[in-house]
């Protein structure tokens, strides 16, 4: 009771402006043709790859048979280059009609008949960053227009608008126009990073008022590198991001990679986990139908999908750096629960005996005594003291991704 009234009071200083259309209430999860598909709108040329429906239909049917529904993944999003080149007679956004036929509407009630949703793209700004037209000038009919259609999500990038300052007022304005609709639309916004990168100050209030998910950072690539170089953005950045992460609103990432060209099976992992601790959307963009069984069993850990969705929302936090090992911890739900990954970023060839004292965690303990659970290799650690170490061995590019529970509560969970 006692905690649970603190984590109340916590939450509420920050809740009381958040976005309130309902949604986001732990970070979505779904998938995002981007980072993998980007706007390959040739289907002459490579009919299985261009940003077609086809392609949308058949993500949402690996996401039904494959498991990832059942795990929590629901949205299947459309980004750039979906559009036809002009808007039509009466100013409306239509999709291209040789890559969609069915039209964006067509395939939202297909996505919804797979009991999935549909996220869509836009840009502020009068064109998309690949070109295609965009809602700079028709922010209030294009909200409706995505809305008829049933849109679920929408993102709203900002490549083309040249006066970011405005940002800090279309945003909004898009806001009241999704609100004004009367469907429940998630807003994804660009914004944030947009101003990050032209110098402009963030006011993440106004942020966390107007958007459930935001974007504070460059645009993921398919490498280990642009992976770390995002883990690093948020350490440094963890005193401003922290605070404003909750039920309704989530810093984000950008996408998970994991299944693409680049990341070894323990980088995955290292993805995974890190984006788990972050309360990141987990925006999968990759090639469901080609996806080996490894990535997709991360993709797929019950135990580190429970972590992510913690239905405290609480963003974790760096709390140790010391060589290539870092130690992220997140405050979970449960009373006494945390989630804690050790990350090796070291490209050392052989794997680190690491033995970190438990009070360099980031834990706070009442029972004095925690078990802990190692999610990824499913294996059980008991009885570990605050005034002991905890001993592991991590191999480079790798993570161990721990679940701490006080060893009391564990045991009366367990009967
Ligand atoms: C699509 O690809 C085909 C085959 O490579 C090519 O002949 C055609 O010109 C391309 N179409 C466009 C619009 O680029
Ligand atoms: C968008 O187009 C309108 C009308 O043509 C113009 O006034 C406005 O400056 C344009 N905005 C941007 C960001 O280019
Ligand atoms: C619109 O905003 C009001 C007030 O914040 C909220 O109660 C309502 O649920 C919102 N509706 C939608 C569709 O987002
Ligand atoms: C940030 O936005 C909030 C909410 O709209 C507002 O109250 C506050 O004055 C803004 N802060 C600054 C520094 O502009
Ligand atoms: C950093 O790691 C080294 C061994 O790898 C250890 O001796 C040292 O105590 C650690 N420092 C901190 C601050 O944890």
């Amino acid at each position: 009771m006692w905690a649970s009234a603190v984590l109340l009071v916590l939450l509420g200083s920050f809740g009381a402006n958040a976005l309130d259309n309902g949604l986001a209430r732990t970070p979505p999860m779904g998938w995002l043709a981007w980072e993998r598909f980007r706007c390959n709108v040739n289907c002459t040329a490579d009919p299985k790859n261009c940003v077609s429906e086809k392609l949308f239909m058949e993500m949402a049917d690996r996401l039904v048979e494959d498991g990832y529904k059942d795990a929590g993944y629901e949205y299947v999003n459309i980004d750039d280059c979906w559009m036809a080149k002009q808007r039509d007679a009466n100013n409306k956004l239509y999709a291209d009609p040789e890559r969609f036929p069915s039209g964006i509407k067509g395939l939202a009630d297909y996505i919804h008949s797979k009991g999935l949703k549909l996220g869509i793209y836009t840009a502020y700004g009068n064109f998309t960053c690949q070109g295609y037209p965009a809602s700079g000038m028709h922010l209030e009919l294009d909200a409706q227009t995505f809305a008829e259609w049933g849109v679920d999500m929408l993102k709203m990038d900002g490549c083309k608008q040249m006066d970011r300052h405005t940002m800090k007022k279309g945003y909004p304005q898009m806001t009241k126009y999704l609100n004004a609709t009367g469907r429940p639309i998630l807003f994804s916004c660009s914004w944030p990073d947009y101003e990050r990168g032209a110098g402009i100050p963030i006011n993440y209030t106004l942020v966390a008022e107007n958007c459930n998910i935001w974007r504070n950072y460059v645009d993921i690539q398919d490498s280990w590198q642009s992976v770390l170089s995002i883990i690093d953005y948020y350490a440094k950045e963890q005193d401003t991001l922290v605070p404003v992460a909750g039920p309704g609103n989530f810093n984000d990432p950008d996408m998970l990679i994991i299944g693409d060209f680049s990341l070894s099976v323990e980088q995955a992992k290292a993805q995974m986990a890190m984006w788990a601790i972050l309360a990141a959307p987990l925006l999968m963009s990759n090639d469901l139908r080609t996806i080996t069984p490894e990535y997709r069993d991360i993709l797929l850990n019950k135990d580190v999908i429970a972590i992510s969705q913690d239905n405290a929302g609480i963003m974790g936090k760096r709390v140790l750096q010391n060589g290539s090992i870092e130690v992220w911890t997140k405050k979970l739900t449960g009373i006494g629960e945390f989630a804690t990954a050790i990350l090796n970023v070291g490209d050392y060839g052989a794997p680190i005996n690491v033995s970190i004292p438990l009070v360099d965690f980031g834990v706070e303990t009442f029972s004095g005594v925690f078990d802990i659970q190692d999610v990824f290799l499913q294996k059980d650690y008991y009885n570990y003291f605050m005034d002991g170490n905890f001993d592991i061995e991590i191999p480079p590019n790798s993570v161990a991704f721990l679940h701490l529970y006080p060893s009391d509560l564990r045991k009366l969970k367990k009967k």
